[in-house]
C-alpha cells in the first residue's frame, strides 16, 4: 500500500534540500498605519515593523473611500456572493465594477475574477477554444499565471526570449500566417521592475495579424493619467486587444479582471470554467475594489508621490553603491546575488532593524541573482526611508558585499 505520509516528507524534504522551503511570516497590518505591522514570532512574541515588501503600492489598502464603500456594502447585503456568476451571484457591486474597469481602460466590456492569476490563467487557456488552432506566443519571463494558462490550453505555443522583439519576428514569421496568434506579456515584469515593449510588440501584432495580451498587474493604479496603467502612459491602449489588471496590489482590495472589447468579454465569460464555476467575488470587495478604481482614476498627486519615494530611494542606495536594478519604474530591486547573505540580510533587516523585506531567491530569480525588492509607497516617510537605508549600509557591510553599480 502507498505510505502517502513517506510520499509527502519526501516532497518536502527535497524542497528543503534545494533551498526552496518557504516559510510565512505572520504579520498584521495596521489601518492607519500603513507601512507598519506587527510580527508575531513563532514564539507569540510581538514586534513592530515597516513592510518594505507588500504590493498595496500605494496605500489603498487603508483609503477612508475604499473602507467606507466595503463597509456599507457588508451592510447592506452581508458576507459572501452566495453563488456563481451564473446562479444568483451577479449583483450590482460586480457590474458596477466591471462598468468601472471598462471605462478605465476605453474598452467595451470588462469581466472580473477571483485574481488577476485566475484572470490570466483563465482567459489564456480559453482563447484556444474560441480560435482553433491559435498559437501562443508568450514572453520567457511571464508571470506563472499566464505560463499555466498556456500551457493548459492544448493549443500551440512559442516562448519567445524576455523583451527579444527580433526573437519574437522570427517565431511570428515561421508560422502558417494564416494561423489565429495571440502575443501574451507584461507591460512591468516585477522582479527586475523592467517595461515590456509594447509600441513593438503592437507593430508586430499589425504585422502578423495576431491579437495582443498585456498584464498590467503591477501597472494599473500607478501609470498613466487615469491609472490604467503602462499601455495608457504611453498612448497605446487601444492597440491592446486584451488587458489584465489586479485589484489587489495598487487598489488595496482583491480580485482581477480582463478588459476587452464585448464580443471577447462575452466569449470568455461563456467558455472560461475559472469564470463559470466558482463563487463570484464578495460583494464588499467589489464594492471596494471599485472604490478604489474610481478615486486612483483622478488622484495623480498619489501617483507622482508614489515615484517620488520610489526615486528617492533609488538615489540613496545608489549613493552607497549599491548595486540597485534600476528601469524606472516603482520596484526597487537591490542584487545580492549569493543565496544564504540574502537571506541573511533579510533576516537581520526584520530582527534587528524592525523592517520587512522577503528574500527572493530561485526559483522565483535565475540562481546567482537573488535579491531584496523593496516597494517603497507613498505611506513610506522619509524617515522610514532613511531607517532603511542605514540599515542596509550596515548590514551590507557587514555581509561583505560589493559596492558596484548593477547594469541598470
Ligand atoms: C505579473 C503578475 N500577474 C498576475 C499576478 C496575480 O495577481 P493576483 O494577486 O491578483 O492573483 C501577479 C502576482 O500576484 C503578478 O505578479
Amino acid at each position: 500500500m502507498t505510505d502517502y505520509a513517506a510520499g509527502l516528507d519526501k516532497a518536502l524534504q527535497a524542497l528543503h534540500d534545494e533551498g526552496r522551503y518557504r516559510t510565512f511570516i505572520d504579520i498584521e497590518r495596521r489601518r492607519g498605519q500603513f507601512p507598519h505591522a506587527v510580527w508575531t514570532r513563532d514564539d507569540g512574541s510581538e514586534q513592530e515593523i515597516t513592510v518594505w515588501c507588500g504590493n498595496d503600492y500605494l496605500g489603498m489598502g487603508q483609503h477612508p473611500l475604499v473602507l467606507s464603500a466595503m463597509h456599507e456594502a457588508l451592510d447592506a447585503t452581508g458576507a459572501g456572493s452566495g453563488g456563481t456568476r451564473n446562479i444568483s451571484g451577479t449583483t450590482v457591486y460586480h457590474k458596477a465594477l466591471e462598468a468601472e474597469l471598462a471605462d478605465l481602460h476605453a474598452k467595451e466590456a470588462a469581466l472580473v475574477f477571483t485574481s488577476a492569476y485566475i484572470a490570466n490563467d483563465a482567459t489564456l487557456s480559453t482563447l484556444p477554444k474560441l480560435f482553433p488552432g491559435l498559437i501562443i506566443y508568450s514572453d520567457a519571463l511571464n508571470h506563472a499565471s499566464m505560463i499555466e494558462g498556456v500551457r493548459r490550453n492544448g493549443g500551440a505555443k512559442r516562448v519567445f526570449r524576455h523583451n527579444d522583439v527580433a526573437h519574437l519576428r522570427e517565431l511570428l514569421a515561421a508560422d502558417d500566417p494564416d494561423a489565429p496568434k495571440v502575443i501574451a506579456f507584461e507591460s512591468i515584469y516585477s522582479m527586475d521592475g523592467d517595461f515590456g515593449p509594447i509600441a513593438e510588440i503592437c507593430d508586430l501584432a499589425d504585422e502578423f495579424g495576431a491579437l495582443t495580451y498585456i498584464d498590467e498587474v503591477h501597472a494599473v493604479g500607478m501609470y498613466g493619467p487615469r491609472g490604467a496603467g503602462v499601455a495608457e502612459r504611453d498612448g497605446l491602449m487601444h492597440r491592446i486587444d486584451i488587458i489584465n489588471g489586479t485589484l489587489a496590489k495598487a487598489y488595496g482590495v482583491m480580485g482581477g479582471y480582463i478588459a476587452a472589447s464585448a464580443k471577447m468579454c462575452d466569449a470568455v465569460r461563456s467558455y472560461a470554467p475559472g469564470f463559470i464555476f466558482t463563487t463570484s467575488l464578495t460583494p464588499s470587495i467589489a464594492a471596494g475594489a471599485a472604490a478604489s478604481v474610481r478615486h486612483l482614476k483622478t488622484d495623480q498627486a498619489l501617483r507622482d508621490l508614489h515615484q517620488d519615494r520610489a526615486a528617492v530611494l533609488k538615489l540613496r542606495l545608489r549613493g552607497l553603491g549599491l548595486p540597485i536594478i534600476d528601469h524606472g519604474s516603482h520596484i526597487v530591486p537591490v542584487h545580492v546575488g549569493d543565496p544564504v547573505k540574502c537571506k541573511m540580510i533579510s533576516d537581520r533587516l526584520l530582527s534587528d532593524h524592525g523592517v520587512y523585506c522577503q528574500p527572493i531567491n530561485f526559483p522565483t530569480v535565475p540562481r546567482g541573482t537573488e535579491r531584496l525588492r523593496f516597494t517603497p509607497s507613498p505611506v513610506h516617510t522619509p524617515p522610514m526611508i532613511d531607517a532603511l537605508v542605514h540599515a542596509m549600509d550596515d548590514l551590507w557591510s557587514h555581509c561583505a558585499l560589493n559596492r558596484a553599480q548593477a547594469a541598470g
